[in-house]
Formats: C-alpha cells, structure tokens, sequence
C-alpha cells in the first residue's frame, strides 16, 4: 500500500530537467524508488567560514544552512509496547518496505540531529595525510561502505576510513545539535585507515538501547519535571525538556536528569499510551575528546558555530598540530534534514592558511593573527572587514566513491552494473597529479578551473545513488 501511494509523486520528482546539464541518456536510469522517506534537497548549499588565532589558540566560525535539528531518537511508548523513533532517512526507508537487505526493520519515523563534521590536516606534516589537499574526504569513501553500492547488510556498520596506502590520520572534529552541542564542544575524533575513532576520553553522550523486556534504560526523574517519569511524544518533540542530562550537565537548556527506569517503576510509574523519553544521554567528554569547545546558536534556517581549540594539544597522534604555518587543508561535511550514510553534504578540500595571504583565485580560509592569548576572548567576527568570510560551496556527493574516482571499482556477487563506472579524470586522481578542484568547480555557477570538467553539483546525478535506493545492487548475497 505504502508502495504505491508514494511512487508517483516520488518518480515525478526524478524528471529529466534535475540532469539537464548532463543529458538523461549519459547514464543508466535510476530503479524505481521505494520507501517514502528519502527527501529531495537542495543539490548544494554554501557554508561560510571565518578563522583566526591568538598566541596558543585557533578560532574558527561556520555558518551554514540547515534546519534546527535538535531532536534525535526516542523511545515511544504505543499498543502497550515502546519502540523506537528517529533515524536517519534511509534506514527507516528500510524499516518501512520491511527490507532488512537495507537496513533495520524496527525505525517508525526519520528524525537525525544537525551535525557539521570538520576534517583538518597537515598534509606534509609527520602523520599528516598528503593527498587530502587535492582529493579530502573523498580519499575515505568506499564502494563497501555502509549504504553504497558493493556493501552487503551482512557487513554490519563500514564507516568511512582512508583508503589503505594513503596513511596518516585526519582530526576530525564532530559537532552535533543533539550529541555534542548540550555539552559545549565537537567530538574529537580522527581518521585513519582503520576508520573513525574518536580520541581518548569520555564521549559527550552515549546512545541508549531498550534492554530485554523491552523498556528503556531511563526514565526523567519526577523531582525535576514536576512529576513527570516521560513526556508525551507530540510535546518532547516540541518543548523542552527532550534529553536526558548526566549529572555532570546539570542544568543545561533542553536537559533534565534521569533516574533508571526500573526505580521510576518502583516509585509508581505505568508508561501511558504516547508516552516518550529520550534515547541520548548528554553528559560532559573530558581527556583529549574534549579538546575542541563549541559554541552554537540557531536562528531562520542559519545556524552559526564557534569551534575553538588550542593551536598546540597533547595527543601529537591524533590531533593535527596547528602552531606553524602549515600549509593545513579542510573540508566540511554537513547532515542536515535527517540525512545519513552517503547522503551529506561535502565541501572539497580547501587550504586553511595560517602564514600569509591565500592564492588568489582559489577558495582558502585566512586564518587572520590576533592578540592575546587563551580561549576567553574571541575574535569579533562579525568584523567581516577584519575576518572575511569564505565561502564553501558544499553539495551531495552520492556514490562518488574512491573505487569509482580512480577507476577501480569491481563487481561483487554477479550485481548489476546501475550507475556510471568511468571517471574522466581517474588517471589523474590515481596518481595524484591534479585535485578533484583542477578539474571540477562545484557549482554551475563558479568560475571553472582551467580544465573545466563540470561542476560536481551536476555531475553526481550522472554517478547516481542521490535519491536511489540503498544499497543498490540487484539481488541478495
Ligand atoms: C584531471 C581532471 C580530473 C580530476 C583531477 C578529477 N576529475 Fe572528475 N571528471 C573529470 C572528467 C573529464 C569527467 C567527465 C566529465 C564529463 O563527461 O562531462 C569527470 C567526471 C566526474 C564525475 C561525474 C561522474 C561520471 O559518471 O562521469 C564526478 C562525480 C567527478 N568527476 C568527481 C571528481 C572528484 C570528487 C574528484 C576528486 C577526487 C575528481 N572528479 C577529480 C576529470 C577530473
């Protein structure tokens, strides 16, 4: 039923004008879609950025487009039994069809925090990843990864990683509305060839699961919310509070503290019917995973964050060190609109420079010299004059894996050949002559670079996988 209510408007969206630049007959048409929840977004957005440094810190301002996303998962209590809300939009495509070829099979409803993820190196630096400069973060994506086209569920979670032989690690630092944002700072993680991992210390929330009789772990403590062990599902949705706080976060806005679910019992609690409580508890990071401190507001479609770091940290192997003047490379992945797996947006990778003024005619952040020294008095960035803001362009990369761009994807258990396998400039990119940005500007509307090869907004609909079906493969393993 689902099926068919949803299929004509979603195949009216796929018309030929989306890739009239590129020509609807460049590639192989796209399999009908399934599902109801993979949503149509702006094929590119643009992220601003600011940067600068005093003594012994760095600064760093990003503003992008983006809908609030503050809410996440929730455990909802409906027919006598709770499950669980929210998700990114793909897996609950899978839990819709009933498909566990795609997914899980047990997600009622998309609903996935904002998050903007950083990714910084210092390419010629020891441990510092060489060709991020001209490829980024598409050095970490792979045709085995979860939701592209050779990933099979059998796999499990493949989360990024670098593509074995280019080495080093990347610092990446993970903001998110829900996740990161209650307790002030981005997740310190890196990237390296065996992932993401995050560095030592504790998380800045922890993902919570029903246990064996089915309940929550938690419930919200009455002595904080008047009364109330749960909210109902509409109002957690819309009001606060809608998280839980671990002591360490007491207080913080949106927040209230939990008690265990089995003393909420105790104390008298029967879960009513739409009664909800979250499925995220927020709680304060400290060692090397708190190094980056965030600061973010949210106000019409905009939201404006402050990340702010020492230059200098004291896990050398997991943190880029950015005391010297570089050169630094950056690129920017945002998931908005309840987006995960392949669908984020990226930025290419831009030079971050600290000595200097950047190259005329690229896109470069100036990291601009300040005085002073320590955290506590940031830069007045809205002196555009005195820290100009850079735009980066950032769009839906779909299935442009590192197999795809080098032009060494292989076939796995006889699936069909359904997107474009050649890549124009793959020669280039497997030995690393020339960077994706040599070739490619992003938008229609940048000035191309001198081997104009298309901007990539465009060009990702001929590779496919934007609004198609995960995983796409034809057939089962
Ligand atoms: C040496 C030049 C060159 C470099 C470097 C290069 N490309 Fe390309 N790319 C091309 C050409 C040529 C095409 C084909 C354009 C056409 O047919 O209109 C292409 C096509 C594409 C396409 C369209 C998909 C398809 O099926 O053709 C994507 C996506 C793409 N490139 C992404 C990238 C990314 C990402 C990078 C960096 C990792 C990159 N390219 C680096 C030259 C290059």
């Amino acid at each position: 039923m689902r099926r068919r209510r949803v299929l004509a408007p979603l195949l009216l969206a796929w018309p030929c004008a989306l890739l009239a630049l590129v020509g609807c007959d460049e590639f192989t048409a796209p399999p009908p879609r399934v599902g109801a929840a993979i949503p149509l977004r702006p094929d590119g957005k643009t992220l601003l950025a600011q940067a600068a440094k005093n003594g012994d810190t760095l600064f760093l301002r990003l503003r992008f487009p983006a809908e609030q996303g503050t809410r996440q998962q929730y455990f909802h209590f409906t027919g006598g039994a709770w499950r669980i809300e929210g998700g990114g939009f793909r897996e609950v495509e899978a839990s819709l069809d009933q498909d566990p070829q795609r997914g899980p099979t047990d997600l009622h409803s998309a609903r996935a925090e904002t998050a903007l993820a950083v990714a910084i190196t210092a390419p010629t630096a020891p441990g510092g990843v060489p060709q991020f400069a001209r490829f980024g973060c598409f050095l970490a994506c792979h045709d085995r990864s979860s939701f592209m086209p050779n990933w099979r569920p059998t796999d499990g979670r493949v989360p990024m990683h670098l593509f074995p032989g280019f080495g080093g690690f990347v610092d990446v630092w993970s903001w998110g509305a829900v996740r990161t944002a209650p307790a002030g700072v981005a997740d310190d993680l890196f990237l390296d060839e065996s992932g993401l991992a995050a560095d030592s210390g504790a998380a800045p929330s922890t993902d919570l699961a029903l246990d064996a009789s089915g309940n929550p772990p938690l419930a919200f403590d009455p002595a904080a919310t008047g009364g109330a062990f749960a909210r109902p599902f509409a109002a957690i949705l819309t009001s606060d509070p809608f998280l839980f706080a671990a002591p360490s976060l007491a207080g913080v806005a949106g927040t209230a503290p939990p008690i265990p679910f089995a003393v909420a019992v105790a104390q008298g609690y029967h879960p009513a019917e739409d009664d909800a409580v979250p499925a995220q508890l927020v709680s304060r990071p400290d060692g090397s995973r708190a190094d980056v401190a965030a600061r973010a507001t949210w106000d019409a479609g905009t939201w404006d964050l402050h990340l702010t770091r020492a230059l200098a940290t004291t896990d050398a192997t997991h943190d880029v060190q950015l005391g010297g003047d570089g050169p630094f490379s950056v690129a920017f992945a945002l998931y908005s609109e309840n987006a995960d797996g392949r669908d984020h947006y990226v930025s290419l990778p831009i030079a971050l420079v600290a000595g200097g003024t950047p190259q005329p005619g690229t896109i470069a952040i100036a990291i601009v010299t300040v005085d002073g020294s320590g955290a506590a008095a940031p830069p007045d960035f809205t002196d555009e004059a005195r820290f100009p803001p850079t735009e980066v362009p950032i769009f839906l990369p779909g299935i442009t894996s590192q197999e795809f761009l080098v032009g060494a994807i292989t076939t796995r258990d006889g699936a069909a050949r359904l997107v474009d396998w050649t890549h124009g400039g793959q020669h280039a990119v497997a030995s690393g002559s020339a960077a994706c940005a040599d070739c490619h500007a992003v938008r229609p509307t940048d000035i191309p670079p001198a081997r104009a090869a298309g901007a990539l907004e465009r060009l990702v609909i001929r590779r496919g996988g934007i609004y198609d079906p995960t995983p796409l493969f034809e057939g089962a393993p």
